[in-house]
């Protein structure tokens, strides 16, 4: 049995209820957040709720929670679910109010909901284990704000799916100007001549957890070359290898586009450098 806490209390996920009034059920009204924990430590805590408390703060919702009071609650779930591989979902909505009006209401108490899911165990620097993925190739429809990280996802669900009637794993998704943005739930890079790239950090996509961890931790080692910058869907087609990240894939290989192997159609040499260095680090994130 999965606990869960709801607006201050402890309780079984089953047993947890929203007004169907709350603004993040009618509109989507809501910030959230996906933090990875393996046996107790979990991976980039920090980062995760900042990236919360921006998006809260750019969306308008008023919230007094501070990092203390998200790492007892994160604490308390872990715990409470048997501390394996665990997802920890966080989620803020705006709140209940007792109308449906667009306008924020002028006084509404956001909705704190969060819960913990099993994910599987860490992936595992290594070419025979690694977990590739096929992907699709979309335009990019989704909203002018993908930077922040709302539980609006119909968008981002619209495209998910696309690749996942294919078979595919995910979906990458380019701008109007041919450019690659990200996937539907990942970040992406691509890799050419051994020069690892992934598109700068704008309104066009979010601003990935794992992303940081995989360029800081590449920018500290340093035997690895990086450049954040545009990346139009020709390099993403004839680069060497291509991979997309997030919290729970950590650095996925991408062997296949649209039914077209990547490089050699292998994991490549670069994704075991770069997911090594990432196994040996995230725990100091
Ligand atoms: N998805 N881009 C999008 C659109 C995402 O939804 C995600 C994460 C990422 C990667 O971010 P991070 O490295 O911080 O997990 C990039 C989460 C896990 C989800 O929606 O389940």
């Amino acid at each position: 049995m999965s606990i869960a806490f709801l607006d201050g209390n402890y309780l079984p996920l089953e047993e947890a209820k929203i007004s169907p009034m709350d603004r993040g059920f009618l509109f989507g009204d809501g910030i959230y957040e996906v933090v990875p924990s393996y046996a107790g430590k979990m991976v980039g805590f920090a980062p995760h709720i900042a990236r919360m408390q921006s998006g809260l703060a750019a969306v308008g919702i008023k919230l007094d929670w501070t990092e203390q009071d998200w790492s007892e609650l994160c604490h308390r779930l872990i715990d409470e679910n048997g501390a394996g591989n665990l997802g920890i979902y966080l989620h803020v909505s705006r709140g209940a109010d007792s109308k449906r009006f667009h306008a924020f209401p002028e006084t509404v108490t956001p909705t704190v909901f969060a819960f913990a899911f099993e994910i599987a165990p860490a992936p595992v620097a290594d070419l025979a284990q690694a977990k590739a993925y096929k992907v699709s190739t979309n335009q990019d429809l989704r909203w002018d704000r993908c930077h922040i990280k709302s539980t609006a996802l119909l968008g981002n669900v619209l495209h998910f799916q696309q690749g996942y009637e294919k078979g595919h794993g995910e979906t990458l998704l380019y701008n109007a100007n041919n450019e690659l943005t990200e996937a539907s739930a990942c970040n992406a890079f691509i890799v050419k001549d051994n020069v690892v790239i992934t598109p700068p950090l704008d309104n066009q996509l979010l601003p990935g957890i794992t992303r940081h961890i995989v360029l800081d931790t590449l920018r500290r080692d340093g035997s690895i070359a990086i450049e954040e910058r545009t990346v139009t869907m020709d390099e993403v087609h004839s680069a060497d290898e291509v991979w997309i990240t997030s919290s729970s894939k950590e650095i996925a290989p991408v062997t296949e586009i649209d039914g077209v192997p990547v490089g050699n159609g292998q994991v490549g040499n670069m994704w075991l450098a770069a997911q090594t260095l990432f196994s040996a680090g995230k725990f100091d994130y």
